[in-house]
């Protein structure tokens, strides 16, 4: 039987790809595997224990908060406070940013951004959830307070992101702008085993996801493209097969595997759509990216939006280049429509 490299090995074999990083970033992704492994713990009891189902608090954005939202806040916050990496963090489930106002943690170089539980509302019915995280370098001096600046960069300056996946099997999926790289959890060993090494996606696929429930509000745009995607025409594949987990992890970590493109529009009710750009959107388009594939608002990449305010929500569309490019066809013929 082959012994497969750790997440551990492989990120101090990749630490000369940071030759200013002094093991840093090392460190802040062996806390968020530590807590991926507790999250992981918790979400394997779900139902034997008192932790699934609403806590009876809403968040800032109004939507009720699920026991595990909160308990995975909780683990993936003192995580990241225990090392001295990272100054502060801002998530889903906090309504401001948080600084670590501690000896260790004021000097730390880097922010996290998170959602820590995504696809919450399947965890009472055992299907696949996750957590996101997107880390900056901070901008604001070190030694000092964190502040808003440190956490509205544009995507593009994101140094790691990445996301957990709990499902059938647990994965941790990162990337630090040299590929996307796969670990798949062994929980007999309690170890991330590389194995998916330099992931790419599919240049075209015959998976589209969307949540069709929504389609009388979609732009007309979309309502086209996905008319265009059930169509039959044998040269393209068509009609392609529709798959959606209301996880947005889990369906673009299918999507990323197989081939095929992910929706979330904007309707006239919600005009930025229901996803959030900082702890969503930006960390699974660097991912997209690194990955091959493409990540926009539906116009521009997803990475050069400059973010206005912490939980900004934004139209997204990602998925395999070329199902990408007949989207956007549509998305600017229509637009006006
Ligand atoms: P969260 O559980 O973090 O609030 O995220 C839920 C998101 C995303 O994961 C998913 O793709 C989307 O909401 C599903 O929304 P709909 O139920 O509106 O399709
Ligand atoms: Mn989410
Ligand atoms: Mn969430």
């Amino acid at each position: 039987m082959s012994i497969q490299k750790t997440l551990g090995e492989f990120i101090v074999e990749k630490q000369s790809d940071f030759p200013h990083a002094k093991g840093e970033l090392s460190a802040l992704l062996s806390a968020i595997k530590l807590a991926a492994k507790i999250v992981n713990r918790e979400i394997n009891k779900a139902g034997l224990v008192d932790i699934t189902g609403a806590s009876g608090v809403e968040n800032i954005q109004g939507e009720q908060q699920q026991k595990l939202d909160m308990y995975a806040n909780e683990i993936f916050k003192n995580a990241l406070i225990a090392r001295g990496e990272v100054c502060g963090i801002a998530s889903e489930e906090e309504d401001n940013y948080v600084f670590f106002d501690n000896k260790n943690s004021r000097n730390g170089n880097y922010i996290v951004l998170m959602d820590p539980l995504d696809g919450s509302s399947n965890i009472d019915v055992n299907v696949s959830v996750g957590t996101i995280f997107s880390i900056y370098r901070r901008v604001s001096p070190l030694g000092g307070p964190v502040n808003m600046e440190d956490f509205l960069q544009v995507g593009r300056k994101q140094v790691a992101a990445g996301y957990v996946i709990y499902g059938s099997s647990t994965m941790l999926v990162f990337t630090t702008g040299h590929g996307v790289h796969g670990f798949t959890y062994d929980p007999s060993i309690g170890v991330f085993c590389l194995s998916h090494e330099s992931l790419t996606i599919p240049k075209t696929g015959k998976i589209y996801s969307i949540n069709e429930g929504n389609y009388i509000k979609f732009p007309l745009g979309v309502k086209k493209y996905l008319k265009y995607c059930q169509e039959k025409d044998e040269s393209t594949n068509r009609p392609y097969t529709s798959r959606y987990i209301g996880s947005l992890v889990a369906d673009f970590h299918r999507n990323l595997l197989k081939g095929g493109i992910y929706i979330y529009p904007q309707t006239a009710q919600a005009p930025s759509g229901k996803l959030r750009l900082l702890y969503e959107c930006n960390p699974i388009a660097f991912l997209a990216e690194q990955a091959g594939a493409l990540a926009t608002d539906g116009y521009n990449p997803i990475l050069d939006l400059k973010p206005t305010e912490l939980h900004q929500r934004v139209p997204f569309f990602t998925g395999s280049p070329e199902m990408m490019a007949t989207a956007h066809e549509f998305i600017a013929k229509f637009k006006d429509e």
